[in-house]
């Protein structure tokens, strides 16, 4: 018999290591023979602990099992959800970057190759590095860490330019709040990580690359590592990659805990053991990055992606998506939502989709008043704009921004005051300190706004004032892009800026 028990972060964080315990327990105890697996999640994390079990039909899924329920699951007693490939939520995903995750022992080479791993690799070492970058455009993929900048034309850039050495850094730095996509995709199909990492050395001629990976990933942390070294055990790394004489190697290296470090040039700095405080730009990172070479700096679901742009074709990923908006998107629904975790599909499902029929509403089933997307620096998307669908255009035109792709979800007892007065507290706590309309901006927005609570008329054009000098002269995406939240919630939800003044009155 096999089961399968998630080691996913989320998962153990819900009970299941105990799950798993009490079925190697019992199992022992009725002398059965079985193998349990524990696998990445499925990313219905509502669901978790998910367990599921082989079966000649499939695997069949139980879904918040507990330690005690564990004689009853074995005994065939337990109600089931079906086959988990069944399950609505996770049928309605096109899942190609998270196509393994939760399927496979993610620790397992075999597994992984068994699964379509390695295909893609073998194929880009059949080819130029020229045809690699060209593959990389022709998938329309663009930046997953936020800026939507498209990783074909910043390779090309990285692989033009001449150096002894060039790198390939992974952002895993994932700071932003409701989005795990990162963690889960390295917890789940670590290999695939390094796949893509080793075909974007190819691409632009890069031989060593580092994974910049946050210390608030325990988990993560150590399951890379784990796979880093198998890998080189098994040649999928090292001075003569699957036997073909290039080279590619590479290193886990863990994040020092600031969220400014997960701005590119930020993080190459702390990569470089140097203080995490953000460069200016240019010199783009692309020519100039770490220890000065050009260097490619992706973020995970970038560099997760590109196995799969090799395994199929450029044009199969292409085929997906919105606009100038292709592939798919790794939605990450967080907050007070009944069904929260990891959904992918292509672009295109409007935000009121995600949030109601994917996410089925709030958990508190009071009527959902904002949505943050894309971060801590994401705007509060109100009801009136749930049409919006889900690319990086569509999200530009009306106020917002896609950034990681993580929804964190309110209800309407949500005071939006407060949550501006939170983005504007984040910034003073996390600014790197090197410019001045964001290290000071932010300690002087937290005033304004505590002077808007205090009934202050004269403080909101103060405040729509300083969030322009923020927006436009800060350095980077910390200080410049708070004014998302910060103005969306005065422009969207004005009337919980004007109670306070009404009651001041
Ligand atoms: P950016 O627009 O300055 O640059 C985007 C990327 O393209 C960078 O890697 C840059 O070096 C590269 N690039 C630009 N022109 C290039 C060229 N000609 N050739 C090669 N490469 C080129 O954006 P930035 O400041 O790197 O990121 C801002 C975004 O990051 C925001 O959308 C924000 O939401 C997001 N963000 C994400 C976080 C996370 O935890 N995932 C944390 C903080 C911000
Ligand atoms: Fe540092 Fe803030 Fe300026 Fe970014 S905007 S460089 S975090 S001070």
């Amino acid at each position: 018999m096999k089961i399968f028990v998630p080691l996913d972060s989320a998962a153990k964080a819900l009970g299941a290591d105990d799950v798993a315990d009490a079925i190697a327990r019992e199992a022992r105890a009725r002398g059965l023979d079985l193998h349990l697996v524990r696998n990445g999640t499925r990313g219905m994390v509502w669901l978790e602990p998910l367990v599921e079990i082989d079966t000649p039909q499939g695997r069949i899924g139980y879904g918040n099992v507990t330690p005690d329920q564990v004689p009853d699951l074995l005994d065939g007693r337990l109600n089931s959800l079906g086959r988990v490939e069944d399950i609505d939520w996770f049928a309605r995903q096109t899942r190609l970057t998270f196509a393994r995750c939760g399927v496979i022992d993610p620790l397992d080479l075999d597994d992984y190759a068994a699964n379509g791993g390695l295909v893609g690799l073998r194929r880009a070492l059949t080819m130029t590095k020229a045809q690699i970058v060209q593959e990389v455009i022709d998938s329309g993929l663009r930046g997953r860490g936020g800026a939507g900048f498209p990783t074909g034309i910043k390779w090309k850039t990285v692989s033009e330019a001449e150096a002894p050495q060039k790198y390939i850094v992974c952002n895993a730095d994932e700071g932003d709040s409701g989005t795990f996509a990162d963690r889960m995709i390295i917890e789940g199909d670590p290999f695939q990580l390094i796949e893509g990492m080793a075909i974007a050395g190819l691409g632009v001629g890069a031989t060593r690359g580092y994974v910049y990976l946050r210390s608030e990933y325990p988990d993560a942390i150590a399951i890379l590592t784990r796979a880093v070294s198998i890998a080189r055990q098994r040649g999928l790394l090292g001075p003569d990659v699957l036997g073909s004489g290039r080279a590619f190697e590479m290193e886990v290296r863990t994040g020092a805990g600031a969220y400014v470090c997960g701005e590119e040039t930020s993080l190459l700095n702390s990569l470089e053991g140097k203080r995490g405080t953000v460069r200016a730009k240019p010199p783009l990172p692309a020519l100039q990055g770490f220890l000065g070479q050009p260097t490619v700096v992706n973020n995970v679901i970038s560099l997760t992606t590109i196995p799969v742009i090799f395994e199929r074709g450029a044009a199969h990923y292409a085929d997906f998506g919105l606009g100038r908006s292709r592939g798919t998107v790794t939605l990450q629904i967080a907050g007070n939502v009944k069904r929260g975790g990891l959904f992918e599909t292509a672009f295109g499902l409007t935000l009121g989709q995600v949030v109601n029929e994917i996410g089925g509403g709030t958990a508190s089933g009071r009527p959902v008043k904002a949505v943050q997307v894309g971060g801590p620096l994401g705007a509060y998307m109100p009801v009136e704009k749930f049409h919006t669908p889900m690319g990086y255009e569509e999200f530009d035109q009306n106020g917002g921004l896609i950034g990681h792709a993580g929804l964190v979800v309110f209800d309407d007892s949500v005071d939006m005051l407060r949550m501006a007065r939170f983005a504007m507290e984040f910034c003073a706590v996390e600014s790197c300190g090197k410019c001045t309309p964001c290290r000071i901006g932010a300690v002087r927005g937290v005033e304004t706004i505590d002077r808007i609570a205090q009934g202050d008329p004269a403080a909101i054009p103060l405040l729509t004032d300083l969030c322009e000098t923020m927006k436009d002269g800060s350095l980077c995406a910390l200080g410049g892009f708070t004014p998302f939240p910060v103005m969306s919630a005065l422009t969207n939800f004005p009337d919980d800026f004007a109670t306070y003044r009404e009651a001041a009155e």
